[in-house]
């Protein structure tokens, strides 16, 4: 941990840090989730780095917020910390439509990018359910991923250049505006996924993609994951429109959303073992129809038992996505209930739900995992039927049988929610030792005081 002094001290930082940001845009009430006692929201690129040379005068450390959709403890802070909230940075600085390039400041919300770049027939070729909150500096910083990886990438694909403010309160400047930039290291991917520990991401260049006008929407109830496998092949190669989003529901956790909606369907009884939402994108709506029928008859002919319902209207297809993407019902139902977040080869997906199922039911009372996620890509997330907290010792057994197959399966142990500070130990429990060394001396390079969200990605002392 870095030096972090009494808070006493920190007060009197105070009036020094409202000289930057102003009075008003210090914030002292943080609610229970904030160990820290006090958070600026600068509006500019330059108060971030008049903040940044403060705390570094003073060796206060900073965690940095976005929008607060993290679900590793990347923004957790403690009494002593300054609070660093970009969310006041909100505005898109340009969007250039033949370029398909937008310009944003890090606070941007996701849905309000989206909603601006369709004015121009565009999308930022990125989207994930916490779209509403989640802001674009967060999820250059957590490296997000979300729906359309399988497509478009993460976001380390969507990035052309940023702005970072760096530990020492210096101004990283990289605001390329083009796909093609072989001018040396490609620097910006360091602060890309590396959760603020590197320095602020403060402004980001993003590519966009042309935004289809009409969708089709179909939920198949499948007897295996090889069907659904088969489903979302036949879906990339459909020859109308292309593929947007291929979710996967596994029973129980359909179960459990569609009673917290009241959704039923006499014709889609939820019984199969696996659950596929699949959305087609293009440009006619009757044509994608077409082709959703055209993949559902393919599977009924392969899988006679497989069901499935066709979204008839928006309205119908907002229904059944809301069934895949309101998580939150899983955190009423379980309070704080343990969630994980892997990367699993495709080919390899079958066995590791079966593997992970048994050695789950073998611990401890039997757990039961909620599995769904993103399947065009393999990102599970798995959520357990318990109320969090769970003891070490269990929460070992649990992350052995999780994370034991997936280096030797070429997968990851996070695939798109980072490491923060939850995830540390099964970083180091499972990470190339010459990548972790690297990392560290990366960290102690570019942040020697160990200032920026210290305790997060890695645990050094200082
Ligand atoms: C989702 C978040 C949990 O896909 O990543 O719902
Ligand atoms: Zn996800």
């Amino acid at each position: 941990m870095s030096h972090s002094p009494a808070s006493s001290e920190l007060i009197s930082l105070r009036q020094e840090l409202a000289g930057i940001v102003g009075a008003s845009h210090l914030r002292e009430d943080l609610g229970p989730e904030h160990g820290a006692k006090l958070m600026a929201l600068p509006a500019s690129t330059e108060e971030v780095a008049a903040l940044v040379q403060l705390c570094a005068a003073r060796g206060v450390s900073i965690v940095p917020e976005g929008g607060g959709t993290g679900l590793v403890g990347g923004t957790l802070s403690q009494p002593g910390q300054l609070v660093i909230s970009l969310t006041r940075m909100a505005k898109i600085e340009a969007i250039y439509p033949d370029e398909r390039v937008a310009v944003v400041q890090a606070g941007v919300p996701l849905e309000v990018l989206q909603s601006a770049a369709a004015l121009h027939g565009l999308e930022p070729g990125i989207d994930l359910p916490a779209r509403g909150t989640a802001t674009i500096g967060g999820m250059v910083s957590t490296n997000a991923g979300g729906i359309m990886a399988h497509r478009y990438g993460v976001m380390r694909h969507r990035v052309l250049g940023l702005e970072a403010v760096l530990p020492d309160g210096q101004i990283y400047s990289d605001l390329t505006r083009v796909v093609k930039n072989a001018a040396g290291y490609d620097l910006k991917h360091l602060f890309i996924g590396a959760e603020g520990t590197l320095g602020l991401v403060t402004r980001v260049v993003l590519k966009l993609e042309p935004l289809p006008a009409a969708s089709a929407t179909v939920l198949l109830g499948l007897p295996s994951f090889d069907a659904a496998l088969q489903a979302i092949n036949l879906a990339m190669k459909t020859e109308i429109g292309h593929l947007r989003g291929a979710e996967g529901l596994w029973q129980s956790y359909i179960r459990l959303t569609a009673q917290a909606h009241g959704w039923s369907e006499p014709s889609f009884p939820l019984d199969q073992p696996v659950n596929l939402l699949l959305m087609l994108g293009g440009g006619d709506e009757a044509a994608l129809q077409g082709a959703i029928e055209g993949i559902f008859g393919s599977i009924l002919e392969a899988y006679p038992s497989a069901t499935g319902i066709i979204a008839a209207s928006k309205r119908q297809e907002a229904d059944l996505w809301r069934l895949r993407e309101d998580t939150d019902v899983l955190y009423r139902t379980h309070k704080a209930a343990p969630s994980y977040d892997v990367s699993v080869p495709l080919s390899e997906i079958a066995g590791y739900v079966d593997h992970v199922t048994q050695g789950l039911a073998a611990l401890d009372g039997g757990i039961k995992p909620y599995v769904f996620g993103h399947l065009a890509d393999g990102n599970l997330h798995i959520v357990l039927d318990r109320t969090g907290p769970m003891a070490p010792g269990l929460t070992a057994s649990v992350e052995e049988v999780l994370y034991a197959p997936l280096r030797a399966l070429g997968g990851s142990f996070s695939a798109e929610h980072g490491v923060g500070s939850k995830r540390i130990g099964s970083l180091i429990a499972t990470v190339d030792a010459g990548k972790l060394q690297m990392m560290t001396q990366l960290k102690r390079t570019l942040d020697p005081g160990n200032l920026l969200n210290p305790g997060k990605v890695l645990s050094l002392k200082s």
